[in-house]
């Protein structure tokens, strides 16, 4: 494989109860509009200067690039990825909530909002503001457990069928003390995620029963995507 190849490889997947192959080779170029490029050129750690998470991200996204209307990231900081996300997906509207207003950033595709990411309330507020349906929702946030999963039970739903729900830097999971995980580390977004792969059920102390429920009935496949350096990690969950 060469030096470009793909960095990231498939950890764990699972697609109605079975488990799918993996990935190789190369991810697909598209006429100049190389997620990881847009990556590196805007500066966030999701291209080849940090976690790679984008050769494979391509992968998934490059079949929906001309067709999303709206794709949705939790974690703004200065906008870099809602850029990189701007020149790849040329028909949608990009959204972001951050903790911290980034209103500065707000352009006719560039929508942001001001939210804690694991107060459903605010995320409501947020979905009053702009609804539903979303062809991505990619949480990088505050990456800690209560976090993670509050966010992404509640935004699930709002995924439409097709789509996808990315969980970034799912490695804080293995951080221990810290980013919310208790004692015994049953909490953990990891573990949430390999007891999905395993028995196909979403379990989780930061969901709703509904949400849980709704998650389970609902993931067509779950893919954990490990860096090359096998310390990033990052979660693609695809809806139904
Ligand atoms: C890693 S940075 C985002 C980087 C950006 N996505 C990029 O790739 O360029 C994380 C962001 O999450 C925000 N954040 C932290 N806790 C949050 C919370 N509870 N709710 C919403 N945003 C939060 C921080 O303010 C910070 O801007």
């Amino acid at each position: 494989m060469k030096a470009s190849a793909v960095r990231l490889c498939l950890a764990g997947c699972v697609a109605a109860g079975s488990v799918v192959c993996g990935i190789q080779g190369q991810a697909p170029r598209d006429d100049g509009h190389d997620l990881t490029r847009l990556a590196d050129k805007y500066g966030t750690d999701k291209g080849s200067t940090v976690h790679n998470y984008t050769e494979v991200y391509q992968y998934f996204f490059q079949p929906m690039r001309n067709d999303a209307r709206k794709v949705f990231e939790i974690g703004v900081a200065s906008g870099s990825s809602l850029f990189m996300f701007r020149d790849y997906f040329p028909k949608a509207v990009i959204y972001g909530i951050d903790i911290e207003d980034s209103h500065r950033l707000d352009s006719p595709r560039i929508k942001t909002f001001v939210a804690d990411q694991a107060n459903r309330k605010q995320l409501q507020q947020f979905v009053d503001a702009h609804g539903s349906d979303f062809d991505l929702i990619l949480d990088d946030g505050g990456h800690t457990m209560e976090q993670q999963q509050v966010s992404f039970g509640y935004f699930f739903a709002h995924v439409k069928p097709g789509g996808y729900y990315v969980i970034e830097d799912v490695h804080t999971s293995l951080m221990v003390p810290g980013w919310g995980i208790d004692e015994d580390q049953k909490n953990t977004t990891l573990a949430m995620i390999e007891n999905f792969v395993r028995t196909g059920t979403i379990v989780s102390k930061h969901m709703t029963a509904a949400e849980a429920r709704y998650a389970t009935d609902h993931i067509r496949y779950c893919n954990l995507l490990k860096g090359a350096d096998l310390h990033s990690i990052t979660c693609l969950l695809k809806k139904k």
